[in-house]
């Protein structure tokens, strides 16, 4: 197969990324700027900060990978040396309409100063779908590379969906949210806890939960009798806010209350690790449910993946690491070196529906550039592929 170097952007919700990687799995360049405090004090991210924010780094960001992938210093070098680069790869959608244009523009420019006065080919425009790039990404990394069918539980701020990952290009939504992300409900709650959230709502959430009861509070897990695969937190955090107003009122008007948190902070842990539990929970039937439907339609699943912000979660990971044990499936956890063969179970053997449950490192479970140039190099690829066989047209016998 030939190789290829492909340079990848993203700019479809709040995070500008960048990178350079080899079709060999090489990540020859990466930068990502982060927006969290830009939107912290607005409850989500506003779009007009975020196409500012990303068209005040772009070119930069641009610029830096492709010096240091192709090792050159001053500024513009890098078009003499970046005819090694085959393509532009970036995320056209879905996302902030507004923000994704930053991205598409940049990659034109980049593409242009390329072919300005070059003798090498110009390097291919290549569109990638965000959702696409996160189930990608795993097999790029790690001693395992999933093969398709396999599973993907996708949580962010921005998404909370099954996805069946049938081949490239052929994805199956098995479930999706009925309304809020888990990513959001996290951030919600923790606000309304009274957390400081400028460095995201769910790692503070999750820091103050190891302080509380997970039992404490008895939320009712969303959706406990539909028997499909979506998801849904509206009514989960109602609940939450209730018990977080009832809490407060105890107070009274003697104090002056500003937040649960300042006023009973083990009530306020209680409820933090009673939402997680419950939230973690619903994730988790959910994924088991999902698991269980591919037994019989799709017998090939192999992996399941967990990829998106909320996969930081370590009570996440442990419940998973849980599954994987009684399942008697492998685990490949964040730092990929461990593959931890968790087939020591005596009860798992013939239940077993998947043969690894793979979380992405950590940094490339969030939004990152090294997803979408792994994207586009998976593209050319098939391409290449396609371009050896034989063409459908040309079977055609008249
Ligand atoms: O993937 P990501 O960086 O961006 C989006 O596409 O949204 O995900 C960010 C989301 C936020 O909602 C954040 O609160 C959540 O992931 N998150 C967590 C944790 N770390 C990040 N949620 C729960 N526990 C965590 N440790
Ligand atoms: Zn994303």
């Amino acid at each position: 197969a030939r190789s290829y170097v492909v340079l990848g952007i993203e700019t479809s919700c709040d995070d500008t990324a960048v990178a350079v990687v080899s079709s060999e799995g090489r990540i020859l360049a990466e930068a990502v700027v982060k927006q969290d405090r830009i939107h912290a004090h607005y409850g989500g991210v506003v779009p007009g900060l975020a196409r500012k924010a990303h068209e005040q780094v772009i070119d930069e960001l641009i610029e830096r990978v492709l010096c240091e992938a192709f090792a050159c210093s001053a500024d513009g070098v890098w078009i003499q040396s970046a005819h090694r680069l085959d393509a532009v790869a970036v995320t056209m959608g879905p996302g902030l309409e507004i923000c994704l244009r930053v991205g598409f523009h940049a990659a034109r420019r980049v593409l242009a100063r390329l072919t300005s006065g070059a003798t090498s080919p110009r390097p291919t425009f290549i569109s990638t779908h965000h959702l696409e790039s996160h189930c990608l990404v795993p097999r790029l990394f790690g001693l395992y590379r999933p093969a398709f069918p396999f599973l993907v539980l996708l949580v962010s701020g921005g998404h909370c969906m099954l996805l069946l990952a049938r081949e490239l290009g052929a994805y199956d939504v098995l479930g999706s949210t009925l309304d809020d992300s888990v990513g959001e409900a996290f951030d919600k709650i923790a606000r309304l806890l009274g957390l400081n959230v400028g460095g995201g709502g769910g790692p503070a959430l999750e820091q103050l939960a190891r302080e509380g009861s997970p039992f404490a509070f008895d939320f009712p897990i969303p959706l406990k009798k539909r028997p499909d695969c979506n998801f849904s937190f509206a009514g989960l955090k109602t609940a939450v806010r209730m018990a977080i107003e009832h809490e407060v009122k105890q107070y009274g008007a003697s104090i002056e209350v500003t937040n649960l948190l300042q006023v009973n902070r083990q009530a306020a842990a209680d409820i933090a690790a009673s939402f997680q539990r419950v939230s973690l929970e619903h994730l988790f039937e959910r994924t088991r449910r999902a698991l269980h439907w591919c037994r019989t339609h799709e017998p090939n699943v192999r992996s399941l993946i967990v990829s998106g912000g909320v996969a930081a979660n370590l009570e996440l990971r442990r419940r998973f690491g849980e599954l994987a044990y009684d399942l008697g499936w492998r685990l490949q956890d964040e730092d990929n070196n461990h593959f931890k063969n968790a087939t020591s179970n005596p009860d798992s053997g013939s239940d077993a529906l998947a043969d690894s449950i793979i979380f992405p490192p950590l940094r490339y479970c969030t939004d990152n550039g090294v997803m979408v140039a792994w994207a586009g190099i998976e593209r050319l690829q098939r391409l290449d592929d396609a371009a050896g066989e034989p063409q459908p047209d040309s079977l055609e016998v008249v």
